[in-house]
């Protein structure tokens, strides 16, 4: 990849919204009221139909990235419905999420499979965005620390401290997804500074520019506050990013 990453990275995942027809309205809108910027990095994670129709469509826009929202673990192979790194890469994707709550919490992906996914993505050329975040029991336990360090951990482990030093990381605590209900910027820095510690042991030196993005409820009323958090690099935003005017205002934060 080309362009450096610059944070805050702001990134929207459009989750199973926006067919081939809708992304392309949404791009060529938003690229019409956003000039590009070179103090941030805008990224859009659509369904992986539609990558390709953006791809074609974004034109000299560059500053605009895309990313695949999961992939297999394997390059190829008879893996019905499934969508390889190596593909989305070509179908002009630059990042990968990985270990999104919902590929967990709704498909039951493990620990290992994020460590295959984010070696099959360093592998293609793509950066992995892994996802970590606990649920609400999990919080309510006390156990938050604990679970996004696994999960850091495991999902990191298919690859060198080099590359961990490539990857950017989403903390999106699975209570807030969805619900309406945002970490309070204090409680996002909190969890952060933990993972940005796990990350120096992780990555070393290379672990204190790895960008750290909150993710859960994020909206236009909410986006400022926090992104000026402590350890806060950027957001990864869902329900508010399918609409062009408040993903506007979220990217123009
Ligand atoms: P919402 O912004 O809709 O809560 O979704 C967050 C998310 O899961 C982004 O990956």
């Amino acid at each position: 990849m080309t362009r450096p990453i610059r944070p805050p990275v702001l990134a929207a995942n459009w989750k199973m919204h926006h067919g081939p027809t809708a992304a392309r309205a949404f791009l060529a809108e938003f690229l019409a009221r956003f000039a590009p910027r070179d103090d941030r990095t805008v990224v859009l994670f659509p369904p992986a139909v539609s990558l390709h129709p953006l791809a074609e469509s974004r034109a000299d826009r560059a500053d605009v990235r895309l990313g695949v929202q999961n992939v297999h673990t394997d390059a190829k192979g008879a893996f019905t419905g499934e969508v390889s790194a190596p593909m989305a890469r070509e179908a002009g994707a630059d990042f990968a999420l990985v270990g999104h709550s919902e590929r967990r919490h709704v498909f039951g992906e493990l620990d290992e499979h994020t460590a295959r996914k984010c070696r099959a993505a360093v592998d293609a050329g793509l950066v992995p965005m892994l996802c970590v975040g606990e649920r609400i029991e999990e919080r309510n336990a006390g156990e938050t620390d604990a679970i996004v360090i696994r999960q850091l951990r495991a999902g990191l482990a298919s690859l060198t401290p080099a590359e961990r030093a490539t990857v950017l990381v989403a903390y999106e605590p699975v209570w807030a997804i969805g619900t309406g209900r945002t970490a309070t910027p204090e409680d996002a820095s909190a969890t952060h500074r933990v993972i940005r510690a796990e990350l120096a042991s992780l990555v070393g030196e290379g672990g204190a520019a790895v960008p750290i993005l909150y993710g859960g409820s994020v909206n236009t009323g909410n986006a400022a506050a926090l992104i000026a958090a402590d350890e806060v690099g950027g957001l990864l935003v869902g329900g508010a990013s399918l609409d062009v005017e408040s993903w506007l205002g979220i990217v123009g934060t």
